[in-house]
């Protein structure tokens, strides 16, 4: 893999096109995200290649409860086959797990596996993946504040940066690029608080199609971005 420049610290991936990969191709929906959960997987290692310190996988929203339970119950069933099955490399990589989201509102058996894969690789110093699993960046921010109303902080110590120490990802850089595939240009609740200044970066591929050769176009189109974050110019490349 030949890639020069600045690498970005986080990267956060909205993963989307999972179902019409499946749909133009007379396959059912699962079959997608079975196709995309394969993905992840391939990204995630690509990344850690990459020096990249931390990936946020947009898993699962708050939203997509509504979704047929069928369609839901495969979703848990991959995230629950790939923590298992993937847990021991996850070891070896030297990556942290995390997941951020309402993770008590996940079947137990699942919440049991997460904290399991959070607690094995707690020590490890190498990137962090985090998957957003029932997750949404409004609900994130609505507990944050309750959070924060509880711990007593009076209004005069509360900074951007006391606030972040609330949010599920307190510890994480801001993420310096987000992706999203399958054409969509939205960001969903996704990282709403933290994304205040992350590059987008939108592509028409759909996710199960979203290559280590797509990720690398991503990355070095992020390295081509001026980052003023409202101040003046710093190309995301500068050294
Ligand atoms: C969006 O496609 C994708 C999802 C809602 C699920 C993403 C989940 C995975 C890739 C699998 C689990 C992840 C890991 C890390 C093991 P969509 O169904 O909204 O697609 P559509 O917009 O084409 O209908």
């Amino acid at each position: 893999m030949l890639l020069t420049g600045r690498i970005p610290r986080h990267v956060g991936i909205i993963m989307d096109g999972n179902g019409r990969w499946a749909e133009v191709r007379g396959l059912p929906r699962i079959e997608g995200h079975r196709r995309g959960a394969e993905r992840s997987k391939e990204i995630i290692e690509v990344s850690v290649e990459l020096g990249i310190k931390a990936l946020t996988l947009y898993a699962f929203s708050i939203e997509n409860w509504q979704r047929p339970s069928s369609e839901v119950m495969t979703l848990m069933k991959l995230l629950e086959f790939y923590l298992n099955k993937e847990l021991d490399r996850l070891i070896k990589k030297d990556v942290v797990f995390k997941a951020i989201g309402e993770i008590w509102k996940l079947p137990e058996h699942i919440q049991v596996i997460i904290r399991e894969a959070e607690g094995k690789t707690a020590s490890n110093k190498g990137m962090r993946l985090v998957i957003a699993i029932s997750y949404s960046g409004r609900n994130e921010i609505l507990r944050a504040v309750k959070k924060m109303l509880y711990s007593g902080i009076r209004p005069e110590e509360l900074t951007e940066e006391a606030f972040n120490s609330y949010l599920d990802t307190a510890g994480l850089p801001a993420p310096d690029l987000i992706i999203r595939t399958s054409g969509e240009m939205r960001i969903s609740n996704f990282l709403l608080w933290q994304g205040a200044y992350s590059e987008l970066y939108f592509t028409d591929t759909l996710w199960p199609d979203f290559t280590e050769d797509e990720f690398l176009l991503a990355i070095q189109d992020y390295q081509r971005r001026e980052r003023r974050f409202g101040a003046i110019s710093v190309r995301a490349d500068a050294p």
